[in-house]
């Protein structure tokens, strides 16, 4: 991926710290998903009452994309801190990583943890969901 989509992936995941729902945490998460063909879909969190319901931005992403017909993606990128301030990476919990792992190939697709356009790092699915469980366990 070059340098431009990094960027661009990070300002619309960053973009979408406005829309969190996030009242009770107050940790507002934002991502941006690229897919195959080049398109980005974003999302953010949206929390709950009940919490268990909450849904993470990079779920939410995934599945706008999935429910739009998109099977197959690139990278995403994750933004999030306290009240919106990035400090640290927000790296992506362990439902998060096993819903990648359904779509995405361990070895190729990119998560990109973001503070900003200039601080960032990528690792491969494969690096955060070590020997994951995927649909081709079952076949
Ligand atoms: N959260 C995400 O949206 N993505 C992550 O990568 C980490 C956690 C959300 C869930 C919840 O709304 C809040 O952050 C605190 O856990």
């Amino acid at each position: 991926m070059d340098q431009a989509m990094v960027e661009r992936l990070i300002e619309t995941a960053i973009s979408q710290l406005k829309f969190s729902y996030a009242p009770y945490s107050r940790f507002k998460v934002g991502a941006a998903l690229l897919t195959a063909e080049g398109k980005i879909y974003t999302g953010c969190n949206i929390e709950n009452a009940a919490y268990a319901p909450t849904n993470c931005a990079e779920r939410t992403a995934f599945f706008k994309a999935v429910s739009e017909g998109e099977r197959s993606f690139r990278a995403i990128c994750v933004a999030g801190g306290k009240d919106g301030v990035l400090t640290e990476y927000a790296a992506p919990c362990g439902v998060c990583r096993q819903v990648m792992m359904e779509f995405c190939s361990p070895d190729s697709f990119q998560i990109i943890l973001a503070v900003s356009r200039e601080q960032y790092e990528i690792f491969t699915l494969g690096q955060l969901l070590p020997q994951g469980f995927g649909p081709g366990n079952l076949q």
